[in-house]
């Protein structure tokens, strides 16, 4: 049975005005965005290095909005349970990182949140399929891991739907497929058609004069 699945919003810190993170998580709840999205680099895995659990215990203290943590680092094991303290609801690890996947996104449940595994530009998608009995979500990069504002990779698409098929064809239609990476208004229809069901969207919602508008385009 072909499930239809509602379509969230997360909205990805890196982007925003980082000297005022408490103003910019403010304008996420009053236009209604469903989920922050909060990317953590460690400068092994990607080159750069953000932010990590200490930061989110303290944006965790002044909102109710969920948190869908991108951990793109070498050693997620470790930053798993650091997460789990400071209050995460949903945990993404990469299938190209050097943790044991399936023992991680095991302990992200055990931890009580929930669990994805990300997949970059030049990983087909089968290299997700083993993980997908384990997982909630599925993360299509839909850009290079490492920035935010680059342009939307459009041939991640097939990608897409290869996953939602093989999700719904083997039993798991509930699986939620997020893409990352150069979403707005008109790219965000290109990923809700090929089936991804949660969109991160960092430069475009930031940017953007009416948040509240775009975040309601993006769901479509
Ligand atoms: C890239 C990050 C993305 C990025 C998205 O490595 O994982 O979450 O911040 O930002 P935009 O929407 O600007 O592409
Ligand atoms: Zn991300």
């Amino acid at each position: 049975m072909i499930v239809t699945k509602q379509i969230l919003t997360s909205a990805s810190l890196l982007s925003s005005d980082l000297a005022n993170m408490e103003n910019e998580v403010r304008r996420c709840e009053s236009a209604g965005v469903d989920m922050i999205h909060f990317d953590v680099m460690d400068g092994r895995f990607v080159e750069q290095i953000t932010y990590g659990s200490p930061v989110l215990k303290c944006v965790k203290k002044i909102t109710g909005l969920p948190f869908d943590i991108h951990l793109m680092v070498e050693d997620a094991a470790r930053q798993i349970e650091l997460f789990a303290k400071a209050g995460a609801e949903l945990i993404t690890i990469h299938a190209e990182s050097s943790c044991d996947v399936p023992r991680c996104l095991e302990r992200i449940h055990e931890l009580g949140m929930k669990a994805s595994v990300a997949i970059k530009p030049n990983t087909p998608a089968k290299r997700a399929f083993d993980f997908i009995p384990q997982c909630d979500m599925v993360l299509v990069m839909t850009v290079e891991p490492g920035y935010g504002g680059q342009g939307f990779m459009e041939d991640m698409m097939p990608k897409v739907a290869e996953i939602r098929r093989y999700a719904d064809e083997n039993g798991f239609s509930e699986l939620d497929i997020e893409v990352d990476g150069g979403i707005n208004a008109r790219t965000a229809a290109k990923a809700r058609a090929a089936g991804a069901n949660v969109l991160v969207a960092g430069t475009s919602l930031f940017g953007s004069e009416d948040m509240r508008a775009l975040n309601a385009a993006l769901k479509g």
